[in-house]
């Protein structure tokens, strides 16, 4: 069978003769042991005889920082051959004009769970994740779709958008894999200077932290939001710079006055012009 397809046709006609249950890992690219724990779970889930695809695109619509979108890494052949390593079935990495029309006019938009977090700092950035991962879903239709807890809002959100639009596919969400040192494994680590990457994870130390205080029983959410932007900034080099720091509630994403219920711990920092994002359940 053909591992990889770039048009939309040739992957429907493939997936016609691929066994199901059928799961979707959707990925930009430059692949990393997050994705390679992502594509490790989908099989564990089909089984040997189940079809996992993975979806490589660099989604130019989600992208709010036009640098960011030309400097992002696209070792196309070397993600072709992780994948053939690990035993997948079918890769999509389609053109861009395979995917959007000229005159495309449609976009999924979300209306609350979009107002805070990265959806606050990133105007229209989800509106281009949601459009992509239901085109993705529509043209699989995969019983299952994979996504990182990393993306923590972005995971909400396909949640809400499955939910509110019917979409026929479990979305599954998978635990955060990171580095020894803590650091959350992410495409853009390999863009942070070698300062820059000895001094990332402060992120996951500051969580970590603010983590703690919850077992004194801390309720304000100030106390919480105080300790972690310190240890975010302390001795932080120069360029370091907090994008957001919110506490939320882990399933309406809105600002909790009293940490009484699910809470998550969410930050996104730009260290020079790198952004990287992390968060931490506060609250089980
Ligand atoms: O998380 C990502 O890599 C992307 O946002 C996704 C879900 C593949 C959509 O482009």
């Amino acid at each position: 069978m053909k591992l990889r397809h770039s048009n939309v046709n040739s992957v429907q006609e493939t997936l016609k003769e691929c066994p199901s249950p059928l799961v979707l890992v959707p990925t930009m690219g430059a692949l990393h042991g997050g994705h390679l724990a992502l594509i490790r779970a989908a099989r564990e889930m089909v089984g040997p005889q189940g079809t996992v695809a993975v979806s490589i695109f660099v989604n130019p619509t989600q992208f709010d920082r036009p640098e960011d979108l030309s400097s992002y890494p696209q070792p196309l052949e070397e993600d072709l051959a992780l994948c053939e390593k690990e035993g997948v079935d079918i890769v999509f990495a389609p053109e861009i004009g395979t995917l959007y029309q000229p005159d495309h006019s449609v976009l999924v938009t979300e209306s609350l769970l979009t107002k805070h977090l990265c959806g606050a700092t990133r105007p229209g950035h989800f509106d281009g994740v949601l459009t992509i991962v239901l085109k993705l879903l529509n043209i699989f239709q995969p019983n299952f779709a994979i996504f990182g807890e990393k993306d923590f809002q972005q995971l909400a959100l396909i949640r809400r958008m499955v939910r509110d639009l019917d979409a026929q596919t479990e979305i599954i969400g998978h635990p955060t894999v990171r580095e020894a040192d803590g650091l959350a494994l992410s495409s853009r680590n390999r863009k942070l200077t070698p300062i820059h990457r000895a001094d990332a994870p402060r992120i996951r130390r500051a969580l970590l932290a603010a983590q703690s205080i919850h077992q004194t029983g801390e309720q304000k959410p100030q106390v919480y939001l105080d300790a972690t932007r310190h240890h975010l900034s302390k001795d932080a080099p120069e360029d370091f710079r907090i994008d957001y720091l919110q506490l939320v509630d882990s399933e309406s994403l809105q600002p909790l006055a009293k940490v009484t219920s699910r809470a998550t711990l969410a930050t996104a920092c730009f260290f020079g012009p790198v952004r990287l994002i992390d968060n931490i359940q506060i609250r089980d």
